[in-house]
């Protein structure tokens, strides 16, 4: 079953059935208000990084998580249950004015999600991974799995046929873990960086 689709716009549906798109990925939804232009160009292309957030339970991070996806053209897929309703308020705040720039997806389970992103490199961010972040070749259309503020990705999840690798960033030995939303954004400006800031808005602009 694909995945569902959300905008956190106040009008109008609410919730639509994802329409396939090219490697049956989710179709996006949610305009470019007329007369800007995306950051991304994702018009002429989808080959942009799919961050998944595996059962994200604080509002705030994923709403900063909406932002990042507006700000990158990355797109943002959260796999039930959440933590939270779209009504949030924590969560409309954190993501405030960019929820119609983001490309977001709501799936019921992780399966669900693999019917929609894969065949794709699965990278799983833990803070117990063994590959660091800056290491890795991140290839357009790769996914960046992101486990739970509370207890990370479990075990079942890092060991899924699915995950091509486990990755780390940095930290000092007396540190747990980094934020959940942090991480994302580093990894994605990370793999974005790779690849030259494809459609980000000329430096002085
Ligand atoms: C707040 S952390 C989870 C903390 C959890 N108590 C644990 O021990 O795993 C939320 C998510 O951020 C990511 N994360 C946090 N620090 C990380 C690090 N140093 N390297 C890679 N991923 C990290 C992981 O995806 C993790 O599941």
């Amino acid at each position: 079953m694909p995945g569902m689709v959300f905008t956190t716009r106040p009008a109008g549906p609410r919730v639509r059935r994802a329409a396939r798109g090219r490697r049956g990925a989710v179709g996006r939804i949610g305009a470019w208000p007329s007369p800007g232009r995306p950051p991304y160009e994702r018009g002429e292309t989808t080959d942009v990084f799919r961050v998944v957030f595996y059962h994200p339970e604080i509002p705030p991070n994923t709403g900063n998580a909406i932002r990042l996806s507006a700000n990158t053209g990355c797109e943002l897929h959260l796999v039930e249950p959440l933590g939270f309703g779209f009504e949030d308020k924590q969560l409309r705040r954190a993501g405030l004015d960019y929820h119609d720039l983001a490309d977001v997806h709501v799936h019921p389970s992780l399966e669900a999600a693999w019917e929609t992103l894969l065949p794709a490199n699965v990278h799983a961010f833990t803070a117990r991974g063994d590959r660091l972040y800056t290491d890795v070749s991140y290839a357009p259309d790769d996914v960046l799995l992101f486990g739970p503020e509370s207890t990370g990705l479990p075990d079942e999840v890092l060991t899924d046929p699915a995950v091509t690798e486990r990755v780390q960033l940095p930290m000092l030995p007396t540190s747990r873990s980094l934020n959940l939303t942090n991480t994302a954004s580093i990894a994605v400006y990370e793999a974005w960086r790779q690849h030259g800031f494809p459609g980000a808005r000329p430096t002085g602009a």
